[in-house]
């Protein structure tokens, strides 16, 4: 027995020197990439309102949601209303920043007349496709955003513009090693919860299950349509606790999170995880980090003192009860502790928020809030 178990030890002894060379070279590429200041060369941005930095501003109609007066933007430098649904930065800022960029690259049609100055945007660090109110369906608040699929055509017209001003090698090349950032999902499924709340549970759920397939139909349309442009990287945030915002408090006598609308969020983000590592393993080139909004929300909510949070439940900027029954306008009341509050508005998390949820989703030990890897890694991997 005695040698016999000598030999295991001594076997496992030599494995175990070979991962640790292993991991100690690999952790050397990481440090020698982070050292030489690589962040990729730009940023594409699509979505909704956790990510848009001014688009809506650009789109004509009463029912468009702008963020374009105060008190939005009163934590943002000069405390200009930006069109960021924020009291400050957002969530595309601070991994902007997080990854080399100084915030958000500018909104698609604040460049888009110009093509000079759309390859320019592109060259010099991406371009924002977000949209609020935008979903991944085309009906979704129709009219009054930028639909998933439209910021898809946004994109396909930079890159034949790109193509046409540096050559198709340069302009691939760049995309390659760009990260392409999402998050878009909310918005067609509170247009789902409103639409069926007069129908009963299992007529909800069937529906539900019908809703998943065209959701995760016209997502992976969007992916592989991207794939084929040329991007390879792509940083993926899921759909977060929808039940907990203020404006679904709301509807609760005692101001508890909507356990249906989280169930119908967490069914959701279950089909994206398997639409991701399904492209993935079936595209080449294809790179990508899934961000768990979902978990990350309800891990802060389970504990808000540790974040510094004295308020998850109320908007900071609104009126009425949780501050969700007015809109966040010139005549509505703000609180002044912000960064003490989870949400800015009455479905938007606060500048504080945005800049925790960048902060976990870029370099929190993945297999935490990430799979397969962080966005840090995401952006580092060479494909
Ligand atoms: C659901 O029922 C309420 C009360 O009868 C009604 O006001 C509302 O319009 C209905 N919603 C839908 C989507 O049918
Ligand atoms: C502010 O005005 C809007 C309409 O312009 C109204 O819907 C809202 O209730 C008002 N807010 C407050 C806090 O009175």
């Amino acid at each position: 027995m005695e040698p016999a178990e000598t030999m295991v030890g001594y076997r496992s002894a030599m494995a175990s020197t070979a991962l640790c060379l292993l991991v100690v070279s690999s952790s050397v590429l990481v440090t020698t990439a982070a050292a030489a200041g690589a962040r990729p060369p730009a940023m594409f941005v699509f979505g909704d309102s956790t990510l848009d930095v001014g688009n809506n501003n650009y789109l004509s109609g009463p029912d468009v949601p702008r963020a374009n007066k105060p008190y939005y933007g009163i934590d943002f430098p000069g405390s200009v209303s930006t069109g960021r649904f924020s009291n400050g930065y957002n969530i595309a800022d601070y991994l902007a920043k997080s990854l080399g960029f100084p915030w958000s690259p500018p909104p698609y049609l604040s460049l888009a007349p110009s093509s000079g100055r759309l390859v320019q945007a592109a060259v010099a660090g991406g371009v924002s496709y977000a949209s609020g109110g935008a979903g991944i369906l085309d009906s979704t608040n129709a009219g009054n955003n930028i639909p998933l699929s439209k910021q898809v055509q946004y994109f396909k017209t930079t890159k034949s513009q790109m193509v046409a001003k540096l050559g198709s090698r340069a302009a691939n090349l760049l995309l390659t090693k760009s990260v392409f950032l999402f998050s878009v999902g909310s918005n067609d499924l509170f247009v789902f919860a409103v639409a069926e709340q007069n129908k009963s549970a299992a007529g909800q759920q069937r529906d539900a299950a019908a809703l998943y397939a065209s959701l995760i139909s016209g997502y992976s349309a969007a992916v592989r349509d991207l794939h084929a442009l040329g991007a390879s990287k792509f940083a993926v945030i899921n759909v977060g606790l929808l039940g907990c915002v203020p404006a679904a408090r709301l509807h609760d006598a005692s101001g508890a999170c909507s356990g249906a609308l989280n169930q119908l969020a967490s069914g959701f983000d279950d089909v994206l995880a398997s639409m991701f590592s399904s492209l993935a393993s079936r595209l080449p080139g294809f790179a990508y980090s899934l961000a768990d909004y979902y978990g990350l929300s309800e891990a802060t909510f389970a504990d808000p003192r540790a974040v510094g949070y004295t308020d998850i439940a109320g908007a900071c900027c609104g009126g009425g009860r949780l501050g969700a029954e007015a809109p966040c306008l010139p005549n509505a009341t703000v609180c002044a502790d912000r960064d003490r509050h989870a949400f800015w508005d009455a479905v938007h998390p606060s500048q504080r928020g945005a800049m925790l949820t960048a902060q976990n989703f870029y370099d929190s030990r993945p297999g935490r809030y990430t799979a397969p890897f962080n966005f840090k890694e995401l952006a580092q991997t060479s494909l």
